[in-house]
């Protein structure tokens, strides 16, 4: 058996959290050989349903889950941990908009990147869930200077994983026929899913589907995906937000081959995206650390959506910069 990896999960009491735990004590978000210890964070009010919820994952008896504590102190969560899932967020209340949750959340991401940087493990992997997330990932990794910034991502993978689907079931073709979809900028509304390279056993999508299918049906539906399973469910995306956060950290660590997928990474400048932005682009992981996508043609369509999403997240990050709210990280 390998060495154990301590894998820290902030908002275990809630809903993600709790979809969450039992995928990564079971062995799936690492691999079938290599021991877990769990460490979940929470603040007071939400301390219970994670002690609940370690007493489940104790009664599940799971081989390679070697030890779970519960604190809510940063300190204690993230000492020595090498993969750190942030779920923990302020929800968005009856009528609030985005950008009344960055301040909120903001508050919350830095310390815990202060924390991260303090005592995180030299090899951490952090993965924001919670929203707004790219912002987020911003924010916890300006508080986290001593911290290599290609350490700090944010999950896009679900609607990456919305898209392959909308496009498998509309040409009733299997998941594993659909190849090269790309999720780029913001995880909001205004994001934008991208089929241009996209190919169907080989055949590309362009050929495939008609223009007003993708513009009036496909796009709008994945980004506004959460909205509708709300509408449906009566609750939000828990099971598919926690599968596409194991799928996000597996592909992390142990690569993602010859397919590319979509995370949100920091900006290096590639695609027009300024530096210094967390954007989803399509990446590549080898070796450990995710790489983006080169050389990707982008037509007059996909830059117009990309320059939509991106000045999102350029606002997005004016607005936590004139709180005071990032952290001492020069690149952020
Ligand atoms: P939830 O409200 O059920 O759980 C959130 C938990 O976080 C609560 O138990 C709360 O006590 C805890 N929490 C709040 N502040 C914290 C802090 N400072 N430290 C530690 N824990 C803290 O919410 P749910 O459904 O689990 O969703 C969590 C977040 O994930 C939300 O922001 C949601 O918008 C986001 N999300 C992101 C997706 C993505 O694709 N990136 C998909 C679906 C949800």
């Amino acid at each position: 058996q390998r060495q154990r990896v301590n894998v820290t999960v902030t908002g275990a009491g809630g809903n993600i959290g709790y979809a969450l735990m039992f995928r990564i004590a079971s062995g799936q978000l690492l691999g079938p050989d290599v021991p877990v210890a769990l460490r979940l964070l929470e603040i007071p009010s939400g301390l219970r349903a994670a002690e609940g919820s370690a007493f489940e994952l104790q009664d599940s008896a799971f081989p390679l889950l070697r030890e779970v504590l519960v604190t809510d102190d940063p300190v204690q969560a993230f000492d020595g941990a090498n993969v750190a899932i942030l779920v923990g967020s302020r929800p968005r209340g009856p009528g609030q908009q985005r950008a009344d949750l960055l301040e909120g959340n903001a508050r919350i991401f830095g310390p815990q990147g202060a924390a991260i940087n303090a005592g995180a493990a030299d090899d951490i992997r952090v993965v924001v869930v919670g929203n707004p997330a790219n912002t987020n990932a911003l924010v916890t990794a300006s508080h986290a200077p001593d911290v290599p910034a290609d350490r700090f991502t944010a999950l896009t993978r679900l609607d990456h994983n919305r898209a392959v689907a909308q496009l498998a079931a509309h040409l009733s073709v299997p998941v594993t026929s659909v190849r090269g979809v790309a999720i780029w900028g913001n995880h909001s509304a205004l994001q934008y899913p991208d089929v241009s390279h996209a190919t169907i056993d080989g055949r590309p999508v362009r050929e495939l589907v008609d223009e007003a299918w993708l513009v009036n049906e496909f796009i709008p539906r994945v980004a506004n995906r959460g909205a509708e399973i709300i509408a449906v469910r009566g609750a939000s995306s828990m099971g598919s937000a926690a599968s596409a956060t194991v799928d996000h950290v597996y592909d992390w660590v142990n690569g993602t081959g010859h397919d590319w997928t979509s995370a949100g990474v920091f900006s290096d400048g590639s695609y027009g995206v300024p530096a210094g932005l967390v954007s989803s682009y399509p990446v590549r992981s080898l070796g450990g650390r995710w790489a983006i996508e080169p050389g990707l043609a982008v037509d007059d369509f996909s830059r117009a959506r990309i320059n939509t999403s991106v000045a999102e997240l350029q606002a997005e990050r004016a607005a936590v910069s004139a709180l005071g709210l990032l952290g001492p990280r020069e690149s952020a």
